[in-house]
């Protein structure tokens, strides 16, 4: 029995020693200067201007959509068809037109092609996510993006540390490249604050607006006197302290979940080096006949392995998932958010019509394919072994 979980020892004892220390000297355990610190160290870590710590991934990717609908207006959304839910229901819920597409088996993302064939004069961001690790971006599409002005959102919640070469050879990290990026800390990822997330940008407006999203669309949220100021001469009869811009949420973390992220990020660089390493071991192994290995791997920072049958195979699939069962190697059909979305319910309710045959690539990779764990502490007799296996079904 291999016993292979997805995740194991992501929360370490020196993390668990730090939030003890903390809590036996503070006094101060919502949203604070923790969090502040957190921010500003994951804002030099990502080389932005801004980060802001929120609950989640997913409380990332709704306040980001409701921001583009609150400053830019209506408009639709380019999406991929392999991605999470938060990513189209944040669309959705900000009552902006999700237009989804497919993607390209090299890196998961969507295909540059299929999004510059759906971008009309009624777009105004592509949602870009990050898949398991992979850089989505291209050249290309940031130089049409930049001529159209279109906004690029980048989804890179599963793939901290993962990098893209710009036109000019320099590398920059996934995540510092679009106008807004957003990552997420849930246990299985990168990093964690159990749970947790992470709205990043340049622009200082966009900022402000997310700050004020965070707690309740409060203005004294907002930490540029100069924008309070606009927003005060133009409601002078209302109270400072109780100035309510705009439809926001409260999607604010803790100093306690901060501390944690403090923690971890001491430890993300040489997280995402022994997962390379991993990774590398994992596809160098795998039978490059039966299952696809051309991913592009420049710059990938991998947290699972992707298994992704070449040939729509359902009867090895099958037993792909018996083998891996019986050797309690735990796994996730469909890899991101379980496949093509275009299948799931709430999809083919608020899309009505949409079919998810158009989404050839997405349907393969959701019937002939799923992933397995990549942690750090992963012992390289085990990948060897769990290729074995694969190899041999
Ligand atoms: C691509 C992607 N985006 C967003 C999320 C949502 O993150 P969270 O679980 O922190 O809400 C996830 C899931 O974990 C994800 O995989």
């Amino acid at each position: 029995m291999l016993n292979y979980p997805l995740m194991s020892n992501n929360i370490l004892h020196e993390d668990i020693d730090s939030l003890i220390d903390f809590l036996k000297h503070t006094d101060r355990f919502t949203n604070g200067p923790k969090v502040r610190e957190f921010e500003e160290a994951w804002s030099g870590w990502l080389g932005v201007k801004h980060s802001l710590f929120v609950h989640s991934g997913s409380s990332a990717n709704f306040m980001t959509m409701a921001g583009i609908r609150e400053i830019y207006g209506k408009g639709e959304v380019i999406v991929p068809a392999i991605t999470w839910e938060s990513d189209i229901a944040s669309i959705i819920r900000a009552d902006l037109v999700p237009v989804i597409v497919d993607v390209d088996f090299k890196n998961l993302a969507m295909d540059t092609k299929e999004i510059l064939g759906r971008i009309t004069k009624k777009t105004k961001a592509v949602f870009l996510s990050h898949i398991l690790g992979f850089n989505g971006l291209s050249n290309e599409l940031l130089k049409v993006l930049q001529e159209k002005n279109i906004l690029l959102v980048e989804d890179v919640c599963e793939s901290h540390g993962a990098t893209f070469r710009n036109e000019k050879g320099k590398i920059k990290k996934c995540g510092s490249v679009g106008f807004v990026s957003n990552f997420s800390f849930y246990y299985a990822h990168h990093i964690s604050t159990i749970e947790g997330g992470m709205i990043c940008t340049n622009d200082d407006r966009f900022y402000q607006y997310m700050r004020m999203f965070r707690s309740h669309g409060m203005l004294r949220e907002a930490d540029d006197l100069d924008f309070r100021q606009e927003w005060l001469k133009q409601y002078p009869e209302l109270k400072e302290e109780f100035l309510f811009t705009v439809p926001g949420f409260n999607m604010r973390s803790t100093e306690l979940n901060a501390v944690i992220g403090l923690s971890q990020l001491r430890r993300l660089d040489t997280i995402i080096d022994k997962r390379r390493e991993n990774y590398q071991l994992f596809i160098e192994h795998l039978d490059s006949e039966r299952y696809y290995t051309e991913f592009d791997n420049e710059g990938n920072s991998n947290y699972a392995f992707v298994v992704l049958l070449r040939e729509p195979d359902k009867e090895l699939f099958q037993r792909i998932v018996r083998v891996l069962s019986e050797e309690k190697v735990e796994f996730r059909r469909g890899t991101a958010g379980g496949g093509n979305q275009v299948r799931q319910p709430y999809v083919q309710k608020y899309i009505p019509g949409i079919l998810a045959e158009e989404f050839p690539r997405a349907e393969h990779i959701h019937d002939y394919g799923l992933y397995i764990g990549n942690y750090p502490g992963l012992e390289e007799e085990k990948i060897l072994a769990v290729c074995r296996l694969l190899n041999a079904v």
